[in-house]
């Protein structure tokens, strides 16, 4: 444009004619150089429309640094942060990104309610389970990630709402862009014999995530949460053990049934290769939360964005926490729930629990391929 108006002030008034049609050429030429630079841009502003197709084609964070337009305004306030250097751009993508975290949780957040960018779309992975393995740690941290965006609560489609139908489903899912990944977790799927081949009847294609952890201290951590909400619940021992001197171990307990990892993945391996299911240390994931998320990065093929520089470790809770955006006040830790103290179990159950579990736990590092190192 600048270069329409300089040509243009060439020539003076007394030549508007010749003026006004080198000035029309001029706009020509500067259409065509637009044209080849931008050829997305220029196609979305000629249909008008509102929804993001640009960002379908390759070549994506060039556009989204020339054609802000084209975004959600998170996604334009990371790009302009993100600025031009490769190496800060992650620094500088934390704030917006942790602000975008904590938008999420609190439904529905003025900025983001009035939006309608995008479409719901199922799910392309899941985290499955377990129960107690820190599935939600996973999924808060995963989603930090601004190319992942995940259900909030946890659906239960695959085990007790799968009559309502796959459009329901969709339905709980928010809206994603085209180069988005939608995620939920709901942790009773590892342990729902239906669920496997359900989830591989939506689409094959679904990426599946399993946060284990010591089957011992998930038991307990199990058992330490109903407690919590009934108190009067007979002993962790008197649950667990059929006949504790013989070392019977109740199997139909769901607290003691859910750790026989090898068990579930077996019918999970019917409908899905192996390949396709990710398995998050439980136990790594609090000692090194980076570590492990940079695998779950890898696994879902997305950039490494979520780093080590997104937590700190408080040690009074124990756990690792999210550093805090610096729009909100307070730094993301998880729930009073996540973390608690556990009840006291003697010695020697612990050790009768071991025993029980360790060819099964032999079997699932076998099957996986990764020794768990649960002792
Ligand atoms: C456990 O087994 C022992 C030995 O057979 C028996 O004496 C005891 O009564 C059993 N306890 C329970 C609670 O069944
Ligand atoms: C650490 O966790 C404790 C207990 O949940 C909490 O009271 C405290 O504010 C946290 N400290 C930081 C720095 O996050």
């Amino acid at each position: 444009m600048a270069y329409v108006l300089i040509f243009s002030r060439h020539f003076p008034f007394s030549h508007r004619l010749r003026g006004t049609s080198i000035c029309l050429l001029s706009l020509f030429i500067s259409f065509l150089c637009y044209c080849a630079l931008f050829p997305g841009a220029a196609v979305m502003q000629k249909s008008g429309d509102p929804t993001p197709s640009c960002l379908q084609a390759d070549g994506v964070k060039l556009r989204l640094q020339k054609s802000l337009s084209c975004l959600h305004p998170l996604d334009a306030q990371r790009s302009s942060a993100a600025g031009e250097a490769p190496q800060p751009q992650t620094d500088q993508r934390r704030p917006a990104a942790a602000a975008a975290l904590t938008a999420r949780d609190n439904t529905p957040s003025p900025p983001m309610s009035h939006l309608k960018f995008g479409n719901k779309k199922l799910p392309n992975a899941i985290i499955v389970g377990v129960k107690k393995g820190g599935t939600r740690a996973v999924l808060e941290f995963i989603r930090i990630h601004p190319d992942v965006r995940a259900a909030g609560t946890e659906t239960h489609f695959f085990d007790r709402n799968y009559d309502r139908g796959l459009e329901w489903y969709r339905g709980l899912m928010p809206r994603t862009l085209e180069s988005q990944i939608t995620m939920e977790k709901t942790p009773s799927y590892f342990v729902t014999k239906e669920t496997p081949h359900r989830i591989s009847a939506m689409s094959q294609e679904t990426k599946l995530i399993v946060v284990v952890r010591d089957p011992v201290t998930r038991a307990i951590s199990d058992y330490t949460q109903t407690l919590s909400k009934t108190p009067d619940l007979p002993s962790f021992q008197d649950l667990a053990f059929k006949n504790q001197s013989l070392g019977i171990v109740d199997m139909s307990w769901n607290a003691i049934r859910i750790g026989l990892y090898a068990l579930h993945l077996e019918n999970w391996l019917r409908y899905f290769p192996l390949a396709q299911i990710h398995f998050v240390s439980g136990e790594r994931l609090i000692t090194d939360p980076a570590g492990e998320l940079a695998r779950v990065q890898d696994f879902l093929g997305l950039k490494r964005i979520v780093t080590d520089k997104h937590f700190y470790f408080n040690r009074t809770k124990g756990f690792p926490c999210l550093k805090k955006p610096e729009s909100s006040g307070s730094p993301r830790c998880l729930g009073k729930s996540k973390g608690r103290t556990h009840v006291q179990i003697d010695r020697d159950a612990i050790e009768q629990l071991r025993d029980f579990y360790r060819p099964y736990n032999v079997k699932f590092y076998e099957m996986v391929g990764h020794d768990f190192r649960w002792e």
